[in-house]
């Protein structure tokens, strides 16, 4: 028989996806499939979502989950088994899944905890279809509370993890909201969820649950320093014996440029057929010729991916002959430095904003290289996609980003196995050297093929990553 495991998130592929979170536990079902794991996601029914479920089935009901009457809706979404908290105190609000126009909800703590405390319930009693799982895995500061009430709830035989994709979120909120959170207050300590004075929701999943994954090995060991920890790196060193940190993999169904329906198709073999892409970016764009490389950036506009150092390198980059085309989502700071630039030489860059999942295909596959320059980088998904369509990554020295691009110094070039750019400090020197760098290796032709083509090669699907976990998960029963 399967075994079961119940995973807890915000966001989920292909109903809402605001960053990777999303991408990473719509992919998870499929690949621990494979290992012989079930997985049911659970998630809010924001708006609409109930709508994309062929026939759900209500599966569970509560008269009073934190203010209100729920119910979760189960039915499969593309190939995953969904399950949608349905509680419209909660959940039916006109913004986006998190804040609206006048910023955070002022209840997130509540919505959440609710979501959680679904999850604890779910694992106590089980579904009414019979379904109970074994392990509950969850994702963030938004699933940190799963541990803390399946604790309280005395139930034994579940076991529970927490993936940190993002410490820099931590789902604080007031002391004052112990009650209404059902939180009980002996565990308002330094050990349990107490937090320099507030509750914080990821530290109570921290210290609560049987194990802690991160997704990359260098993002689980910086996670341990005061530089990236943001406040946590004590509990991380405390817990470390049971951190552990599993590499994100590409959902390759989505991003293989081979079969992607969104561009000219290419491989490894027929690489001179990107050259397509390239052409129809740049007219889509309206840039003029572009005779060096074609960098892009498919982003959130913050300055954890280091894009604010971006705008003052333009006029070198451009007049050394690189283009730039930039999709960007959120960070209006960022974004007018940018259109600034993009004012100044429109016939070199070009800058789109809002989400827009079709035009990032045709962004990776028509680009030559994609920049990452980020701060701190948990794992970091759009280096990955560079890498897949022949578009060389170039990015900062840190988390996920450290683990997936192989630099292309003498020693890694002369072996064969370079895979792109990796700078060493996030700062304005950084990126301006590393886009030097960029600028001659382009020029490179031989090398640059050899980057292109060892990037197509590496291997970045879920197979390695999708056992880490389902291996975890049977180590917790020992
Ligand atoms: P993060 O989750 O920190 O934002 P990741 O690199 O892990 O960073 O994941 C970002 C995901 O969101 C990728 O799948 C990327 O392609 C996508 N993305 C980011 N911004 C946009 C945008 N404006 N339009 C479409 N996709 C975007
Ligand atoms: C977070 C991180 C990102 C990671 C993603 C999925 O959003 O910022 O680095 O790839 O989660 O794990």
């Amino acid at each position: 028989m399967k075994r079961r495991v119940l995973s807890v998130a915000s966001e989920c592929v292909p109903l809402l996806k605001t960053g990777g979170l999303a991408d990473v536990v719509g992919a998870l079902p499929k690949a621990l499939a494979v290992h012989g794991w079930d997985m049911r996601v659970l998630m809010p029914a924001y708006p609409g979502l109930a709508e994309t479920m062929k026939r759900p089935k209500v599966v569970w009901t509560d008269t009073d989950l934190f203010g209100g009457p729920a119910q979760v809706l189960g039915g499969r979404v593309e190939g995953i088994d969904v399950l949608l908290l349905d509680a419209p105190h909660l959940y039916a609000r006109d913004g986006g899944p998190y804040s609206d126009d006048s910023g955070d909800y002022a209840d997130n703590p509540e919505r959440f905890a609710a979501l959680c405390w679904a999850a604890a319930e779910i694992a106590r009693a089980g579904l009414s279809d019979g379904w109970r799982p074994e392990v509950v895995h969850a994702h963030d500061w938004q699933g940190g509370l799963a541990p803390v009430y399946l604790r309280q709830a005395g139930v034994e035989d579940v076991r529970s993890v927490i993936t940190v994709h993002n410490i820099a979120f931590q789902g604080r909120a007031g002391a004052d909201k112990l009650d209404a959170l059902r939180l009980r207050p002996d565990d308002f300590t330094s050990e349990g969820f107490e937090f320099w004075g507030d509750i914080s929701a990821l530290k109570a999943g921290l210290v609560m649950a049987d194990a802690i994954t991160t997704v990359s090995p260098t993002y689980a060991n910086e996670l341990m320093r005061g530089e990236f920890g943001m406040g946590l790196e004590g509990v991380l060193q405390a817990r470390a014996g049971v951190l552990h940190g599993i590499l994100n993999g590409v959902d390759t169904d989505v991003w293989s440029p081979d079969t992607d329906p969104a561009i000219h198709p290419y491989s490894a073999r027929t690489l001179s057929e990107k050259r397509k892409n390239r052409a129809a970016l740049i007219k889509e764009f309206g840039l003029g010729p572009v005779p060096g490389p074609l960098a892009v950036v498919v982003s959130r506009l913050t300055t954890q991916k280091g894009l604010d150092l971006l705008p003052d390198r333009l006029a070198e980059f451009t007049w050394r002959g690189g283009g730039l085309v930039v999709l960007g989502s959120g960070g209006p700071e960022i974004e007018m430095a940018l259109r600034h630039q993009a004012d100044l030489n429109p016939r070199r860059i070009g800058i789109r904003t809002g989400y827009d999942e079709a035009l990032s295909h045709r962004i990776f596959a028509g680009g030559d290289a994609v920049l990452v320059p980020s701060r701190f980088e948990p794992c970091g998904l759009t280096q990955m996609y560079g890498l897949r369509y022949g578009t060389v990554p170039l990015v900062a020295a840190t988390g996920g980003l450290a683990d997936t691009v192989i630099d292309a110094n003498p020693a890694a070039v002369s072996a064969g196995v370079a895979t792109g750019i990796v700078f060493h400090t996030t700062d304005a020197l950084g990126l301006e050297q590393a886009l030097r760098r960029l600028i001659a290796l382009y020029d490179d032709t031989k090398t640059w093929r050899q980057l292109q083509r060892n990037g197509m090669k590496a291997e970045l699907d879920w197979t390695r990553s999708s056992a880490a976990y389902a291996t975890l998960y049977e180590g917790l029963f020992e």
